[in-house]
């Protein structure tokens, strides 16, 4: 049967169909039966509605097949469309037809279950209203970041995932055996970002970056999407300014066209709908004051952890900078500070409501010396970044770039639990199958 003889359900809810025969397919959510009329609800990607089926209309045979469907079983329904208060939505389908496509076996998931038999049934799991929605509304995050990069000029290329080089050193790079040499899975686009700069000015990428880090807390995965922007000519301004714009187009946009989605999920449109540039900037000094005045254990070189993220932002509505870290917390590639030596040039965006950070930018350092310095501080070998070196040696300009995390993105806007419900198949440290 070709595509364009089904309804899609969203069809039966049009202001127009009441009276009007369908004809839907799809899978079943629930069904039951009782005095010879079978209610089904049935799903399909623009919907769900309720079908009924009267066993004197169906005739016996084809209401006991189909009161054996099974949930998650496929079929395919001709009916009317009518109104009908104690339907789900007020309008259902009175089935003239039944047809079996495949009964399915018993669905292993229903309530109750414990979450770990949950993700190895992954698989199946992911049908959930909960899942459907996130999985739509990060496809509109994406879709909006395309075109706020797309507006900006800024060109999107494709960096490797697998490199020899590690590109911020070995501890939480996954190594594996490439022909007999090492290699190693990407933990940021960003070395190869500021190579393809040069003869593009603004690029960006959107890769996988992997992370082994056996850190099992509800922000981290081992596999993440990444995207990373590469800015020529930016300084400390330009980047939080810019990143800003971005994340605020995002939400608006996610806002806009995934209303019901952001709804189901516990996040009210309109919380994403009145976040507003610019964002509140904390430098990381100011930071430290902050938190040791809350009591915590902090002091000037202290890493910002979880527990600090969440003391700075758990109150907050939006999300806020924090900039101007001691450069020993840093990565090798920060650029020095001018009014202030012992930080970088860096901002680090952190999520409202304790969500944590999901956006980590700088500009870059420049100056061959003080970059082959920093690589020796932190016992990388110069050799390896030989061809990074290069890119100063020829035409070096100042850049500034980003790397944003996009399921912590995901995780704050829809208010999701644990980083894991963002993406359809987690990878963590005790996980990656299915
Ligand atoms: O702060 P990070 O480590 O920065 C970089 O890798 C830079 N080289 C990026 C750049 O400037 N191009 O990582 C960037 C972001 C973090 O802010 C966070 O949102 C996300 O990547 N991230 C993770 N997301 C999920 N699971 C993990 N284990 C993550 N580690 C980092
Ligand atoms: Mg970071």
């Amino acid at each position: 049967m070709s595509a364009s003889a089904v309804d899609p359900v969203a069809r039966v809810f049009a202001p127009d169909a009441v009276g009007r025969t369908v004809r839907v397919r799809g899978w079943v959510l629930r069904s039951r039966s009782s005095g010879g009329i079978l209610f089904v609800v049935l799903r399909d990607r623009t919907g769900s509605v309720q079908v009924t089926g009267r066993k004197d209309v169906l005739g016996p045979e084809a209401f006991t097949a189909a009161e054996h469907v099974q949930v998650e079983g496929a079929i395919l329904v001709d009916g009317a469309v009518a109104d009908d208060p104690r339907a789900p939505g007020g309008r259902e389908v009175r089935a003239t037809r039944f047809a079996v496509l495949e009964p399915g076996e018993p669905f292993p998931i229903f309530a109750d279950q414990t979450e770990e038999f949950r993700l190895d049934k992954r698989h199946l799991a992911i049908r959930s209203q909960e899942h459907v929605a996130t999985f739509r509304a990060k496809a509109e995050l994406l879709r909006a970041f395309r075109e706020f990069l797309d507006r900006e000029d800024v060109l999107e290329t494709t960096p490797p995932v697998l490199s020899g080089n590690a590109a911020e050193g070995g501890a939480e790079a996954f190594e594996f055996d490439y022909f007999g040499r090492p290699a190693y899975l990407s933990q940021t686009a960003q070395l190869y970002l500021e190579a393809l700069l040069f003869p593009n000015e603004r690029v960006y990428a959107l890769t996988p970056s992997f992370r082994a880090e056996k850190s099992r807390t509800p922000r981290h995965l081992t596999e993440y999407l990444h995207l990373e922007v590469e800015l020529a000519w930016c300084d400390l301004e330009g980047l939080i300014d810019f990143i800003e714009r971005m994340v605020v187009f995002a939400a608006h946009a996610v806002a806009e066209r995934r209303p019901a989605e952001l709804a189901l999920l516990g996040r009210p449109p309109a919380e994403l709908a009145a976040l507003s540039a610019p964002f509140p900037r904390l430098r990381y000094a100011e930071a430290i004051d902050r938190l040791a005045a809350q009591g915590l254990p902090v002091r000037w070189g202290s890493d910002l952890g979880t527990a600090e993220e969440r003391a700075l932002t758990i109150e907050l509505r939006s999300p806020i900078f924090v900039t101007h870290f001691p450069r020993e917390l840093k990565a090798f590639y920060m650029l020095r500070s001018g009014d202030d030596p012992r930080t970088v040039e860096a901002a680090d965006l952190l999520a409202p409501e304790g969500y944590g950070e999901m956006v980590g930018g700088s500009c870059r350092e420049t100056h061959l010396d003080d970059l082959v310095e920093r690589l020796g501080e932190l016992g990388l070998d110069r050799r390896e970044y030989e061809w990074y070196l290069d890119l100063r040696r020829h035409g070096s300009v100042p850049h500034a770039g980003f790397g944003l995390g996009v399921e912590r993105v995901v995780r704050w806007m829809l208010r999701r639990e644990h980083i894991r419900e963002t993406t359809p198949f987690p990878r963590t440290p005790s996980r990656h199958t299915p």
